[in-house]
């Protein structure tokens, strides 16, 4: 009875649980009884040296990967087998999943575009979206603004996406995910390719997305201590094993996660 109760608990807390997750490929075990619980409404970071297994964790649960052992669990349901658009459909959404943005379409004509489904996914469609304007719905475009002044390109609905800046641009993607229903964001290595001094314009948004909106975030990061400032909670990989996990501050510096990266 205690611990029924200790178990629904751990299920309304974390929106995302692995148990025991293994995947290999031929020799090499790429998680090796990987467990990890991404608390709800928070920052989980995970960091780890080059090929420690954060991508295959990521594509385990994201869908895109069988893992041979374990399960994932989102939400207390089992999706260990459910395909990737099925796991969009309950609100797990890894960024790369949304269509990249039309850089030739507005700001707020990718967030719209995002909403529909996958008209975005044919080019040719993309080209006459123009034409289908007035088709959407007074309440989506008021929804889309809505979601752009949460991550603050409300200023920037009008110009056309190849202006963003690479931190906009990933702006640009958390707010086509939320707008596709998303809850729970995965991200592997959102400020690669963003310049340094943008990366604290990105995460101070995220940061209040998870503060005042409960949007879940699990960021993946190999560079050390690049995001931890901004993170509740975090893991540690190397060798397809979770190696310490705690406050940032404590895992940044945890002797074996120091350690791995001088492996590394
Ligand atoms: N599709 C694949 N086929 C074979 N080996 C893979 C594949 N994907 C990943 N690996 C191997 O699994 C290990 C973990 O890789 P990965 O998850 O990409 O690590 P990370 O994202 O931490 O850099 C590495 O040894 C990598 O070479
Ligand atoms: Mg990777």
């Amino acid at each position: 009875m205690g611990l029924q109760v200790a178990r629904e608990e751990e299920l309304q807390e974390h929106v995302i649980i692995t148990e025991n997750l293994v995947k290999r490929f031929g020799g090499i075990v790429a998680l090796d009884r990987v467990n990890i619980r991404i608390p709800k409404g928070k920052i989980t970071l995970l960091i780890g040296p080059n090929g420690s297994g954060k991508t295959t964790l990521v594509n385990v649960i994201s869908g895109f990967l069988l893992p041979e052992e374990g399960r994932v669990i989102f939400k207390g349901k089992d999706i260990t087998r459910l395909p990737p658009h099925e796991r969009v459909k309950l609100g797990l959404v890894r960024t790369f999943q949304i269509p990249k943005p039309f850089l030739n379409l507005t700001v707020l004509e990718n967030v719209l575009v995002a909403a529909e489904g996958h008209p975005g996914e044919n080019p040719y469609t993309a080209a006459v979206l123009r034409s289908k304007w007035i088709p959407f719905e007074e309440e989506a475009v008021e929804r889309a603004f809505d979601i752009l002044s949460w991550v603050g390109l409300y200023q920037k609905w009008e110009v056309p996406a190849s202006d963003l800046s690479g931190g906009q641009l990933k702006l640009l993607e958390i707010a086509r995910a939320i707008m596709k229903g998303a809850d729970t964001i995965i991200m592997d290595e959102p400020a690669a390719g963003v310049n340094p001094t943008l990366v604290h314009e990105l995460f101070d948004r995220i940061v209040r997305l998870s503060r005042e909106r409960g949007v879940t975030f699990f960021i993946i990061e190999h560079r050390i201590g690049l995001v931890a400032k901004y993170v509740d909670y975090a893991y540690a990989m190397n060798m397809g094993r979770v190696i310490a996990e705690g406050p940032p501050d404590y895992v940044l510096n945890h002797p074996d996660v120091l350690e791995s990266y001088l492996g590394g």
